[in-house]
């Protein structure tokens, strides 16, 4: 296979070069196209670019509409075979709060942390032996991270704990894996992204045509 990395940083067309495949031509096409689109943009891109973690956050819960909106989202997320395994406790309490602020630092200040979940029981199990379930969970959390974002709703994907203690603490049923914790709330006023929001890889380091 040729490196189109290196092509994608040469300013010479391939069109240029005469021992070039109708493929390859294909290829830089899809290459200019996805420089323009990077230009250009849509609402979607706009927003996933424009979303950072927020780890600082005012001490008002979140609205029940915005709540809403974010479950939602979280309904709507493909998953493996439509099974759905994702389950998500939604703490609020002063009790539930105090309780995960006690298993890991990473729940910050916020007023809601989602605690996401997959019922293995209920997640697709491939052929192979693959387990969709922490598949199914992370797509969900995903949307709802975007829906968040939507209504003025911050938050940070947090896997900064210890699975184990996470589940011990709430209890949880034996069949259901924790994934992963989502602090979410509105955020201060001096909350800033963190350096590593602004690092991102070259489109050529993550991405082929082939
Ligand atoms: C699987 C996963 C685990 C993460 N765990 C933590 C964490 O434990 N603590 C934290 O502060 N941020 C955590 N993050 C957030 C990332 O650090 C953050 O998304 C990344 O640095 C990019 O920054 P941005 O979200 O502001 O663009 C996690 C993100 C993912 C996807």
């Amino acid at each position: 296979m040729k490196d189109k990395s290196t092509e994608m940083e040469n300013t010479t067309s391939v069109a240029e070069d005469k021992t070039v495949t109708p493929k390859e031509l294909v290829i830089e096409a899809r290459e200019k196209e996805f420089a323009a689109v990077k230009e250009l943009g849509s609402a979607f891109l706009t927003m996933a670019k424009e979303r950072w973690s927020v780890r600082k956050f005012k001490p008002e819960q979140i609205s029940d509409t915005h709540m809403s909106r974010i479950l939602e989202a979280g309904r709507h997320a493909p998953s493996a075979h439509n099974n759905q395994s994702q389950r998500v406790l939604i703490l609020q309490s002063d009790e539930a709060i105090a309780k995960v602020r006690s298993v890991t630092r990473w729940a910050f200040n916020a007023p809601t942390v989602l605690l996401v979940c997959t019922d293995l029981t209920e997640s697709w199990k491939n052929v192979d032996g693959h387990d969709s379930g922490e598949i199914d969970a992370a797509i969900a959390l995903d949307h709802m991270m975007l829906e968040a974002w939507e209504c003025g709703v911050g938050s940070t994907w947090v896997r900064g704990f210890d699975e184990h203690i996470m589940h011990k603490a709430f209890d949880l049923p034996s069949e259901w894996k924790v994934v992963a914790i989502m602090p979410m709330g509105y955020p201060l006023e001096k909350a800033h992204p963190a350096n590593f929001h602004f690092t991102r890889k070259e489109a050529s380091e993550l991405y082929r045509f082939l």
